[in-house]
Parts: structure tokens; C-alpha cells; sequence
């Protein structure tokens, strides 16, 4: 809720003759809009804050002699002000015609032709011609600026929006300006490329074409563009995006500036940039019956009416792996039809078996306001990278406390205090703490309880807020929906061993791939193998694809309308932007046609969003898995394995988008200083990592002094190495690759 802004703190100013009242302080560009005057901006933006840079914003203030920026005047009692009259729009000009002496007449072959301020203020505001006769300065023109950016440096005005973000917003200042006046040019501080998990961030902030994403340069024209706003299902923040499409193409997906509540208006690369996958060629098309270990096309009530046959003959030995994929509804149709079956192996839980609660309903932005911020197992700027930006905020203006716990470091570009013990968790944990946010990926780790001790009882905190990052983008809706073993139903664990051992007769692999997520292959494939059906919805042939008796092909999240829930618990719209191949569709569609098949009535639609309304909101209470032991003890020569995730790991969608190659983290192993010191590594050697009876090859050696010493940090989840394939080993040895000539 808006909080009430007390009368005495409220001012009235007159803008183009109309009074407003805004609290004190108020810049005049925000004031204007409460009016819906636009005030032209290049250099402010909401989000960042003035600069007094360009001057665009020149408005009239009457007994001001000069005129005045909009964008760094706060509003006073009695100000009167012209955003638009003769002398202001002279000025403008006067502006306009500094900035487009070098610019270069690229509209009609420049990406942002049609939704370009510099365009569109020349429209408004210029003179139509040049009184330049000199030569325009020349530039580079496409710039490589990194793997997912290209800039056009004749283009740029120096608005410095860009730089500004990656300082004031990422923190990772790694974008500056080289050289003076008219030469200026953006560069990145190293030299080296612009690697950061936002960086598409900056193409919408340019208000020109400078900045141009790789995936949609020279794609299309914005008024050829259809546009649909849904919510992002790649993790579990759910930002809102805008998704635009041509022909029913997905071209982009774009923040939306006014989502203060989810994403503060901004998108990691992941949710921006992962989104070719849905136009991939390789997707699968039709539903595909194994025979004679042939693939075969079959049709839709064919493939039905094999999955319903095999439940019919399972009875309840069958079971349901994911559904933290799949839109609210679909999950909440899944556990119904399943459970009217009497079917309680339920579980949406692939990777990490990460527990997932439901004990608060703290939003995003109270998280921004926390004085203490507590981070335990892989970090947030990882798992839900946009939140991560949240935490920046907080540390970096006003000046939060962030704390990590155990092995991994918040990584969030702004100080923090590592705390690896209980003794110094305690200590870090001295003082006043006020407003307490914990954030943790819900894996249960070895001496947790222990570790953990001082943050359970914080006599110095106002309050405590809790925020789990579930494993898939909507394992809290799918947890609180239903699909998890209550009722005596097996654990996903528990469900392999069983199929395993021959007690499951239908396994459900529901936009689940435990081959590659779920934290022992060995036992995935022997479950997997040894199952009589197993059925999997799936876009490609995934690992565990290739392992079933029967694929359906099912609606990517951009082809399907429904919701799905945040971490925070709350309901966001997703919404149909493009069009699912003939023959493809969503999961909840066909638990409908097996809800039709096997005669098992189903709620109508206005109970079934009053249901899971009400499930999100209570959902009933579950005793997670018991925790792991004690740590390993390592043997001489051995290090502890510390799983890392990475925003751009992942089997499915992320390997089948070529143009986005570049971005998927690449297998390593990362160690201590120390560490690779005493075994004689250097950044850059290749090693395998090798378990009792299993080993990982093709790692490159990183050296990062956040890794405890001791210990190897292994991405999991990298289709090209992946790390289940050591099982749940606790300690590996590396060996270095022999160097062939
Ligand atoms: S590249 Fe774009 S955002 Fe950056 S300074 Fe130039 S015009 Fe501004
Ligand atoms: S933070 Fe998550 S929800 Fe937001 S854009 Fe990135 S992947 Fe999508
Ligand atoms: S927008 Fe006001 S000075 Fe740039």
C-alpha cells in the first residue's frame, strides 16, 4: 500500500497552468507526469536518477532568468513552470542541434528507428536542417562490445545511462568512458569484453541506437512488431516482460519500466536473452511412441490412450517427477488427476530435493529495505538474479549489512562478510540488526543445523523475513499446488529407488529432466530404465527424453496463457504471446485429455483459480527430507565439492538457442589459491574430476579466492559435463588432462 504522504510535507506547483500537489522534493520532470506532460529525457531515467548531463530537459521557471533542467529542479511551494512555449522549445533545439552535429543519418538502417528520443525530440523540437557544413566526426561503427552487445559509437550521445546503470544498479562498474569532448566513447574498463548478467539492460536504457542486442539487430521494424506482456517463468522472481513477436516469431522480450513490485523494471540475460529456443528447429513437433526401440509419430488420442492404458494398469504404483515447470494451473491439474487415481508420488523437486516453505509473504521490495541481509547455500545472484539487484540496492544505499553463510559467497559486487563457522556467523550477527532477511536455496547441507544455530534466534532483529529460492520458477506454486509427497507418497529420491527396484509402473516426467538434474545419473538411468512406461512432456530430446516410452510435445511458457507464483507467493499472469507449433500442446491440455480418457471429473475454471488462490496462500504444512550428516571427512589429496549453479546452466531450452552459445557457462572447477597451489594448478589447465567410481572430464582450472580453501566449486546442471555424473560424492580428487601434441 502507498503509504499517506502528511498535507504539511505536500507542495502545489502550477506546471502549463494546471495545479499539482506533490510531496516535497519532487523533481519537476516526475511532477510533470502527474499532469501527463512529458518533459524530454536522455541522460535521466526513473531508475537511475538525475545527471544534468544532456539539457534536453530545459523547461521555463517564471522569475528564473535562464532556463532550468527539469530532470535536477525539485518542485517548490508556488513554482510556476512551462515545460512547452516558444523560449523552451527554442532551447530544446538549440540542444538538439549540438547532439546531431556528428550524429549520423542512420534511421532508416538503425535499430531503433521508430523508437528512438533522439528521432523523436528532432521530430519534435529540431529545425529539420543542418546549418553544419564541416565533415561529421567519424566513429566505430558495430562494435563487438561483448557476447550479447554491439555499439555504435557515432551514434552515442553520452547520455552516460549506460555506465550509470552498471554502476548505480549492478554495481560492477564495468562500463566507462575513454577519451574527452566530442571523441568521447563508451569502452569497457578492462578492455576486455562486457560480461555481466544484465547486460540487455542497456540497450533500453539507450535512449538511441548505440547500445543493439546481438539476437535483434536488423530483425525487425517496432511497428511491425506485436507486442504482449507476460510475466518470465525462468526462475522463480518472475519479472514482468514485454514479448514482442512478428509473424508469430519471438523477436525480443523487454522489461516493463513500470513493475516496481517484481522486477524494478529490469530483466537478467537469462529471462532476456534464453528465448530462441521456442522458433528452435530441433523442438518436437508431434508425440513420439517408442516401438521396438524406434521412435514413431503418433497421434494425439493414440498417445493419450497409451499413457491412460499404462496408468489404468499401475494402478497407484506410479508417480509424477516436476510440475516446478509448469504454469499454476497445470500443476493443480496434475496432483488432481493424479490423486483421483490414488496416486501420492508427487514430487516437483528434480534437482537439489530443496525444501520449500511457505512461513511469509515478504515482498521484493520489503527485501530492499532490510538492514541485514543473510545469504545461505548458492546465491541468489544466481538463482533469482533480478532479487540479487535488490540486495545491491540495499547494501549499496542504505547501507545493509550482507551477510553469507557457508560455502558460498553472495557475489553480489558490494561488500559482504563471509561467515564459514558458527563463531563467525555469530560474530558478523553482533549489534543492532534491525529489519532481517534471510535468503536460502533451501538445500539441506552437511552441519547446517550447526552452521546455522546463531541465525535462528536474533533477539537484535525488528523482524524476520524469510525468502526460499525454489529449484524451478514455479516450485513454490507447484509445492503449494499439490505436487509433493504428502500422504505417505514417495520423494522424487524415493520414487528412482523404487522404479529402480521394479515398484513403479508409471513414471511422469513432467518438464522434468532428472538425467541431468537430479543429483545421482546412475540412479536416474537404472530408474528410468527399468520403468515399463515412462511418459515425458518435453519441447527437445532431453536426456531423459531419450529414456522414456512415450514424449509429448508440449507449449513453451510464451505459448500458453495461466499464472504462476513467485517465491514470494505471489500469483503472476503469464500470458500466450506467439503460437505453438500444430500439434503441440500445453501440458495442462493433455492432463485434461488424460483426465477425459481415464473419466475423472475436473473442477471448473473459476473454482480452480479460487483453489489455488487459496493453496498459495495456506498451503498445508510438510516435514521436509531429513538433513545430511556430518561433513565428509577428505582424504589427503582430495577437496570438498561445493555445487554451483549458474544462471545460464541448463539442459533444455538453454542448448537448443545457438545465437546464445556464447553465454552458457562453460565446465569448470574452481579452486582456492591455495588450493591450486598445492596441487600445482594454474587458471587454464583441464582437469577431470574423479569420485570413487565415477569422473568428470574437461573442467577448466579457475582460481577464486571465494572458494573455501579445500574445497572445488563444480557447475551442475551443464549438459556438456554434467556433475550428477559423480553421483552425490562429497570429496573428488582432480587429475590433470595429459597435454597431447
Ligand atoms: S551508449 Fe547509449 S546509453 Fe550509453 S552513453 Fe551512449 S547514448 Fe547513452
Ligand atoms: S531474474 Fe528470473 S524472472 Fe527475472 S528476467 Fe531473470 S530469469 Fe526471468
Ligand atoms: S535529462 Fe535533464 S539534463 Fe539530461
Amino acid at each position: 500500500m502507498a503509504a499517506t504522504v502528511p498535507q504539511t510535507d505536500m507542495v502545489t506547483v502550477t506546471i502549463d497552468g494546471i495545479d499539482v500537489q506533490v510531496p516535497k522534493g519532487t523533481l519537476l520532470v516526475e511532477a510533470a507526469k502527474a499532469i501527463h506532460r512529458d518533459v524530454p529525457v536522455y541522460c535521466y531515467h526513473e531508475k537511475l536518477g538525475p545527471a544534468g548531463l544532456c539539457r534536453i530537459c530545459l523547461v521555463e521557471i517564471d522569475g528564473m532568468p535562464k532556463l532550468q533542467i527539469a530532470c535536477n529542479t525539485p518542485v517548490a511551494d508556488g513554482m510556476k513552470v512551462h515545460t512547452t512555449n516558444p523560449r523552451v522549445d527554442d532551447g530544446r533545439r538549440a540542444i538538439l542541434e549540438f547532439f546531431l552535429l556528428n550524429h549520423p543519418l542512420d534511421c532508416p538502417i538503425c535499430d531503433k528507428g521508430g523508437e528512438c528520443d533522439l528521432q523523436d525530440y528532432a521530430m519534435a523540437y529540431g529545425q529539420g536542417a543542418s546549418r553544419m557544413v564541416e565533415g561529421k566526426l567519424p566513429k566505430p561503427k558495430a562494435v563487438d562490445l561483448g557476447p550479447t552487445i554491439v555499439l555504435d559509437e557515432e551514434r552515442c550521445i553520452v547520455c552516460l545511462r549506460c555506465v550509470r546503470f552498471d554502476d548505480v544498479i549492478t554495481r560492477e562498474q564495468s562500463l566507462r568512458t575513454d577519451d574527452r569532448g566530442a571523441h568521447t566513447i563508451i569502452a569497457t574498463a578492462s578492455g576486455k569484453p562486457y560480461v555481466s548478467d544484465f547486460t540487455g539492460n542497456v540497450t533500453e536504457l539507450c535512449p538511441v541506437g548505440a547500445l543493439t542486442s546481438k539476437t535483434y539487430r536488423f530483425r525487425s521494424r517496432p511497428w511491425d512488431n506485436h507486442r504482449t506482456t507476460t510475466s518470465c517463468t525462468q526462475c522463480a522472481v518472475g519479472c514482468r516482460m514485454h514479448v514482442d513477436e512478428r509473424a508469430n516469431t519471438l523477436l525480443r522480450t523487454m522489461g516493463v519500466q513500470e513493475d516496481d513490485a517484481v522486477s524494478d523494471s529490469w530483466l537478467c540475460d537469462r529471462g532476456r536473452y534464453n528465448v530462441g529456443f521456442v522458433a528452435d528447429e530441433r523442438r518436437i513437433t508431434q508425440p513420439l511412441l517408442k516401438r521396438d526401440g524406434e521412435w514413431v509419430q503418433v497421434d494425439w488420442s493414440d498417445a493419450i490412450a497409451t499413457w491412460a492404458a499404462a496408468l489404468k494398469r499401475a494402478g497407484t504404483k506410479a508417480g509424477v517427477i516436476g510440475g516446478g515447470r509448469l504454469l499454476n494451473e497445470e500443476a493443480y491439474l496434475v496432483a488432481h488427476v493424479h490423486r483421483a487415481l490414488g496416486i501420492e508420488n508427487l514430487d516437483h523437486r528434480v534437482g537439489a530435493q530443496t525444501v520449500v516453505h511457505h512461513d511469509g509473504f515478504a515482498s521484493f521490495v520489503d527485501l530492499e529495505s532490510a538492514n541485514t541481509i543473510i545469504t545461505l547455500g548458492r546465491p541468489p545472484s544466481q538463482l533469482a538474479p533480478v532479487l540479487d539487484l535488490r540486495i545491491r540496492k540495499a547494501v549499496a544505499r542504505h547501507g545493509a549489512r550482507l551477510i553469507s553463510v557457508g560455502d558460498h559467497a553472495a557475489n553480489s559486487f558490494v561488500p559482504e562478510t563471509r561467515a564459514t563457522t558458527a563463531d563467525e556467523l555469530r560474530a558478523a550477527l553482533g549489534g543492532e540488526l534491525g529489519r532481517v532477511a534471510q535468503i536460502w536455496d533451501g538445500v539441506m547441507i552437511p552441519d547446517g543445523p550447526a552452521l546455522t544455530a546463531p541465525m535462528h534466534d536474533l533477539p537484535n532483529a525488528s523482524r524476520v523475513d524469510r525468502y526460499i529460492l525454489p529449484e524451478d520458477p514455479n516450485g513454490r506454486g507447484a509445492d503449494a499446488l499439490g505436487l509433493r509427497p504428502v500422504n505417505g507418497g514417495l520423494t522424487t529420491r524415493a520414487m528412482l529407488e523404487a522404479a529402480r527396484d521394479g515398484k513403479l509402473h508409471v513414471l511422469a516426467l513432467l518438464g522434468a529432466n532428472p538425467m541431468l538434474r537430479f543429483p545421482n545419473r546412475a540412479l536416474a538411468e537404472a530408474a528410468l530404465r527399468a520403468t515399463p512406461f515412462v511418459v515425458v512432456t518435453e519441447l527437445f530430446m532431453t536426456e531423459s527424453a531419450q529414456l522414456a516410452d512415450l514424449i509429448l510435445p508440449v507449449c513453451s511458457a510464451f505459448e500458453k496463457t495461466g499464472t504462476t507464483t513467485n517465491l514470494a507467493g505471489e500469483i503472476l499472469a503469464v500470458t500466450a504471446s506467439v503460437r505453438a507449433p500444430n500439434e503441440v500442446i500445453a501440458d495442462g491440455d493433455a492432463i485434461v485429455l488424460i483426465a477425459e480418457a481415464l473419466g475423472i471429473a475436473l473442477p471448473g475454471v473459476a473454482a480452480m483459480e479460487h483453489a489455488i488462490r487459496e493453496l498459495v496462500r495456506t498451503p498445508p504444512a510438510f516435514a521436509p527430507d531429513a538433513a545430511p550428516g556430518a561433513a565428509a571427512t577428505i582424504p589427503s589429496g582430495a577437496l570438498r565439492v561445493v555445487r554451483e549453479t549458474t544462471i545460464f546452466t541448463g539442459g533444455g531450452t538453454l542448448a537448443h538457442d545457438d545465437r546464445i552459445a556464447q553465454l552458457r557457462t562453460a565446465p569448470r572447477a574452481t579452486l582456492h589459491p591455495d588450493s591450486a597451489r598445492a596441487l600445482g594448478l594454474v587458471p587454464g589447465d583441464v582437469v577431470s574430476a574423479v569420485a570413487e567410481d565415477a569422473s568428470l572430464p574437461g573442467l577448466a582450472v579457475v582460481i577464486d579466492p571465494r572458494v573455501p580453501a579445500g574445497a572445488v566449486a563444480l557447475v551442475d546442471g551443464i549438459a556438456a559435463a554434467p556433475l550428477n555424473t559423480l553421483g552425490t560424492a562429497a570429496v573428488v580428487k582432480l587429475e590433470k588432462a595429459l597435454v597431447t601434441a
